[in-house]
């Protein structure tokens, strides 16, 4: 479900054409759409009613400070994985107690920031570092919540890149050597066991993997449970979106139709009977799934660039605006803001004018006919987009806007020259 529409040919997102934004902001342009979270986070939330739970939103997704705030003001806790993440949730209002912090190689200056924040529980990914937590803590007089990170030792059948949970990992503390680590904590003096978690990877589209995850650790959870007091259960995130047909898959009709697919309401029914039995608070850390399909990246088509074997459309955001095509091969369904249904169709290369061959958003893609000055939008945007965004070729982060109803908000402005050099040795 999501707030991007076409009303008389127009792309529209919620009450506002895109069309109009482009033409007040630039591109290339971030847009999102406040409604969309709002709704996915409300749905998530009320999935989850029959168990006591929160919702760690996973800020690594899209770390925007008005996005933060407005899962604030819905009562989203935050996962967190360094000190500037923390920063940013603290700036927007967050509840410490409602956040948690993962991450293989936290630093001593990264724990002693979180201690003083008071946040709920460090997620402990191994026991080099729950020592160094326990001896933070000692010198500041106080004891450290932690929950294990458990690797399941489970596959979840989705990109190399993105997967977690298996023994080829660096992440989190494999299943044969927990018990030691257990034994370890409860001799440790500023450390108490406040729960465990699991994370195996993301944009995972079948319920299988966390059902497989879930079963194989919940021994262990009983046991923190019983034998160190432990609270509650981690499930982390995962869960993943349409990307192939996202423009299509904004209607509840359109979900209907696909039972197949792993929605919010599937996996909460699937994962909640078994965990209620625990009795314990359940966290679950949703990223993706709560913005991705909320935003989408605009940009402007340069040239369309005429080769000996293929058709290149350049666009001006390139990889370094969005890098996950480039990265991990990522699909992401490219529209024009003006709707040519019955216009010609081409196969294109959609590129952008960094100097890499990777820097290429789709190859052999069927597109309507497009010339210079046509504007396109590249969907499902709002996870991992701008979050990865970098300033490679010394290119300006884009501009970002939060559209909710009517209202328009430039919640990022474009970056300038300037602030490109700005904390550089100043020359002159
Ligand atoms: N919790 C932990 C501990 C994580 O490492 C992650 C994501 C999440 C939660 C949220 O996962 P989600 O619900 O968003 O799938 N850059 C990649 C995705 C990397 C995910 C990293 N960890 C991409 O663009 O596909």
């Amino acid at each position: 479900m999501h707030h991007f529409y076409y009303k008389d040919s127009e792309l529209y997102v919620e009450d506002v054409p895109l069309r109009s934004l482009v033409e007040r902001y630039g591109t290339p342009l971030y847009v999102y759409s406040a409604q969309t979270i709002i709704d996915h986070y409300k749905r998530f939330d009320r999935s989850l009613q029959d168990i006591d739970h929160f919702i760690c939103y996973a800020v690594k997704a899209n770390s925007n400070q008005r996005i933060l705030k407005l899962l604030v003001e819905l009562g989203s806790g935050f996962d967190l994985v360094s000190g500037g993440e923390l920063y940013r949730v603290l700036r927007a209002g967050a509840d410490p107690q409602k956040c948690t912090f993962a991450g293989v190689g936290k630093t001593q200056s990264e724990i002693e920031e979180a201690l003083q924040a008071g946040i709920y529980s460090f997620i402990v990914e191994s026991e080099e570092e729950l020592l160094e937590i326990d001896k933070i803590a000692a010198k500041r007089s106080t004891k450290a919540p932690v929950a294990f990170r458990l690797n399941p030792g489970v596959s979840a059948l989705t990109h190399a890149k993105i997967t977690t949970g298996t023994d080829l990992n660096k992440f989190g503390i494999s299943l044969d050597l927990i018990d030691e680590v257990f034994e370890k904590c409860s001799r440790l003096e500023n450390i108490y066991c406040r729960g465990l978690q699991m994370h195996i990877g993301s944009q995972i589209q079948s319920i299988n993997p966390f059902l497989e995850a879930i079963q194989k650790v919940i021994p262990w959870v009983e046991k923190a449970k019983k034998k160190y007091g432990a609270e509650f259960f981690d499930i982390g995130g995962g869960i993943g979106i349409v990307y192939e047909k996202a423009m299509e898959s904004g209607t509840e009709a359109w979900w209907q139709e696909r039972n197949e697919l792993l929605t919010l309401n599937r996996y909460a029914e699937e994962i909640v009977p078994l965990v209620k039995p625990l009795g314990m608070k359940i966290l679950v850390e949703p990223g993706r799934v709560l913005v991705g399909n909320a935003g989408v990246l605009v940009s402007r088509v340069i040239y369309v660039k005429k080769g000996i074997a293929k058709k290149f459309v350049i666009i001006d955001a390139a990889m370094n605006d969005l890098v996950r095509p480039a990265f991990y091969e990522a699909y992401h369904q490219i529209v024009p803001l003006k709707e040519t249904a019955h216009g010609p169709l081409e196969v294109v290369d959609v590129v952008g004018p960094v100097c890499e061959s990777s820097d290429c958003f789709a190859i052999d893609r069927l597109l309507p006919e497009v010339k210079a000055g046509d504007y396109l939008a590249l969907l499902s945007a709002g996870a991992y987009g701008f979050s990865m965004a970098s300033n490679y070729n010394s290119r300006l982060k884009p501009a970002e806007v939060l559209v909710w109803g009517k209202q328009v908000q430039l919640v990022r402005k474009r970056e300038s020259y300037q602030d490109l050099v700005a904390l550089e040795e100043q020359l002159s």
